[in-house]
């Protein structure tokens, strides 16, 4: 595999998918609160998908259960949604969705707070968005890949959080996981040439604590391993000779 290049007809197809998804992420936004389970939310979106006319593109992933990705507090990704956990007030949630449209994957997730959360849990969330954006900024033609993760990294770093790094963003297009791998740690200048027509799927997962992660015994839930709190924030992002343009916004 290498990386492959986007046409600008396919960067707009991605465009239609990321917009659906989207609409997918509004409609489980509105029902995050204190008592809704994450079986809630999966029904959610389990419904935007089909009134979009959109493919869930986790759904049968590897055997993977569901529409979404569900991960409280602890957890880091890849939490599975269920009528057993209710969410409370200080919670927080990182939901993770991705669709296929017209054969065209887009992905992205985004951590919600659930009421009032802690000071040092919002100053993660905050950060950890933040450090998303400076990731994009940097998927720039003539620029490279490990400026990405770098600029994830340094943001996240600064405020001493642990920046995991057991899982990394991903190329996409036809297939949700394509080449390159997009870590969110790495070394300035290296990495392969960043060129127009690239799509990204950039996705820091930031630890209050330890950056380090284990997996359950469900084989796929993964939690930071001191217990502390994780936040998430993806976007899918094509490379334009105009800079980066934003496709899951
Ligand atoms: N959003 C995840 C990623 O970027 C995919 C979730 S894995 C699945 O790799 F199994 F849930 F689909
Ligand atoms: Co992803």
């Amino acid at each position: 595999m290498s990386i492959q290049i986007k046409t600008s007809a396919e960067i707009e197809k991605m465009r239609t998918s990321g917009i659906a998804l989207r609409k997918v992420h509004d409609a489980v936004k509105a029902a995050v609160r204190i008592g809704a389970t994450t079986m809630d939310l999966e029904r959610a979106a389990e419904a935007k998908v089909e009134e979009l006319g959109a493919k869930a593109a986790f759904k049968g992933y590897h055997g993977y259960p569901a529409v979404l990705c569900t991960s409280i507090n602890e957890e880091v990704v890849h939490g599975i949604p269920t009528d057993k956990r209710i969410l409370k007030e200080g919670d927080v949630v990182s939901v993770d969705c991705g669709v296929i449209i017209d054969g065209y994957y887009s992905d992205c997730a985004v951590t919600y707070p659930v009421g009032k959360i802690s000071p040092a849990v919002e100053k993660l969330l905050k950060v950890t968005e933040a450090s998303l954006y400076a990731g994009i900024d940097k998927a720039v033609v003539g620029g490279r890949l490990f400026d990405i993760s770098y600029a994830v990294q340094q943001v996240c770093e600064a405020e001493g959080f642990g920046v995991v790094r057991d899982f990394v963003g991903h190329g996409i297009g036809k297939a949700m996981h394509e080449d390159p791998q997009v870590p969110n740690f790495g070394v300035p200048g290296k990495g392969p040439r960043l060129k127009a027509g690239m799509v990204l799927a950039i996705e820091p997962m930031i630890n209050l604590g330890t950056a380090e992660v284990k997996v359950l015994k469900d084989g796929w839930t993964a939690i930071t391993t001191d217990g502390s709190v994780s936040a998430h924030f993806e976007h899918t992002v094509a490379i334009t000779k105009d800079g980066p343009r934003i496709l899951t916004l």
